[in-house]
């Protein structure tokens, strides 16, 4: 028996559903992707343990992206091509995953990013949603108000300067969102740098920036860069907040820039494992029990992607890829660890962020806001 699989994947005679994860498992933000695959695995095995959805099995099929745009193409085709999976999870990069959406387009098979947060990963350039990208978080024009907000509002500083990671889509976005948002609140932007993944010595670029004593630096990296960044902010004497986004939520950040170096430091988030809300206690817990670790954002979002999947197959009742693809536009009020989903017309669900304090190396909570 053939089936007939026409656009995308459909494998309607077998028992089994196979998803594809196109992560970052090794490379520059390793743990971003390691942390998502783990919360996707959880959601897999807590829904096939209770039956499965329209009675099949979910199977995951795993492509390491390298952290790398060029290896996330290559990721999806594979998945897409020759693993044939009706849909993909990821990636966490929002360049990586701009790099994959032509594939999935191209093919027909929709993706889910539990994490990348820049607007042009689910609208084109003219301004069109595309059809087969979807997401689980929150997006960056909203982020980056947060912090320019939390900065003016709630730190009192009136000037900022902003450290951005020019070889990411991500970085370059949340800089100019909260560039514009900290301008609008009445704050000035004194200094304004770039430096490019991989870099290690930041120390002339910060010298020149703490020269025009800017109240804040905002950094809007990931946590390898900007580990060291806050690290070597610290040696040279800049005591003052430094911020980040979502980009710093990594056990590598504390590793990297050292507990104390890291006081006086804030970033937005999905989520908090502190919150006390019943889903995300049940969420810590089982996956505490399952790898013995708190799970991060990225492990948080992962998850409610796995589950935004499967309610839309649900609803499908479908394995076909475009039938799938029409349901997840649908996704309502679907109550997940990271809040309630419902997507917009752009394929983009409206949710809270949280701002993190850290104190000694620790993620605390510091305030919750509503979109
Ligand atoms: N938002 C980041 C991006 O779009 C990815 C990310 C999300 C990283 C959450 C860490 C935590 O590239």
């Amino acid at each position: 028996l053939f089936a007939l699989t026409g656009c995308g994947g459909s494998q309607a005679d077998s028992k089994e559903i196979k998803v594809g994860a196109n992560f970052e498992m090794t490379g520059g933000i390793a743990t971003f992707g390691q942390s998502s695959v783990n919360g996707i695995k959880l959601a897999f095995k807590e829904i096939n343990a209770t039956g499965g959805v329209i009675g099949k099995q979910l199977t995951l099929v795993v492509a390491d992206n390298k952290s790398e745009p060029s290896e996330a193409t290559s990721a999806m085709t594979k998945l897409v091509a020759q693993d044939k999976v009706v849909a993909v999870l990821g990636a966490v990069a929002s360049s990586n995953t701009l790099a994959g959406s032509q594939v999935a387009h191209d093919n027909k098979v929709p993706f889910i990013t539990p994490t990348s947060t820049n607007p042009k990963v689910t609208v084109d350039d003219s301004g069109k949603v595309k059809e087969y990208a979807f997401r689980a978080c929150f997006i960056d024009p909203f982020q980056g108000t947060v912090m320019a907000n939390f900065a003016f509002k709630s730190l009192g500083a009136k000037t900022a300067a902003v450290y951005i990671d020019n070889s990411s889509d991500y970085a370059k976005g949340l800089a100019q969102f909260f560039e514009e948002a900290f301008v609008q609140n009445g704050g000035k932007i004194v200094a304004k740098e770039a430096y490019l993944q991989k870099d290690q010595d930041f120390k002339a670029t910060l010298t020149k920036m703490k020269a025009s004593n800017p109240d804040v630096i905002f950094v809007p990296g990931y946590y390898e860069e900007a580990g060291k960044i806050v690290k070597q902010a610290r040696e040279l004497g800049y005591t003052k907040p430094l911020l980040g986004g979502d980009g710093w939520d990594s056990p590598k950040l504390v590793e990297i820039a050292g507990p104390e170096a890291l006081n006086n430091g804030f970033f937005s988030n999905h989520y908090s494992p502190e919150d006390k809300d019943p889903r995300v206690v049940k969420f810590v817990e089982s996956y505490k029990k399952e790898y013995n670790q708190v799970p991060d954002a990225l492990a948080a979002l992962g998850y409610d992607a796995a589950l935004m999947l499967a309610d839309a197959i649900k609803r499908a009742n479908s394995t076909e890829s475009g039938k799938i693809k029409d349901a997840l536009a649908q996704i309502q009020n679907l109550q997940v660890v990271s809040g309630n989903i419902t997507l917009n017309d752009y394929h983009d669900p409206v949710k809270s962020a949280i701002v993190i304090e850290m104190k000694e190396g620790k993620q605390t909570f510091k305030e919750k806001v509503n979109p």
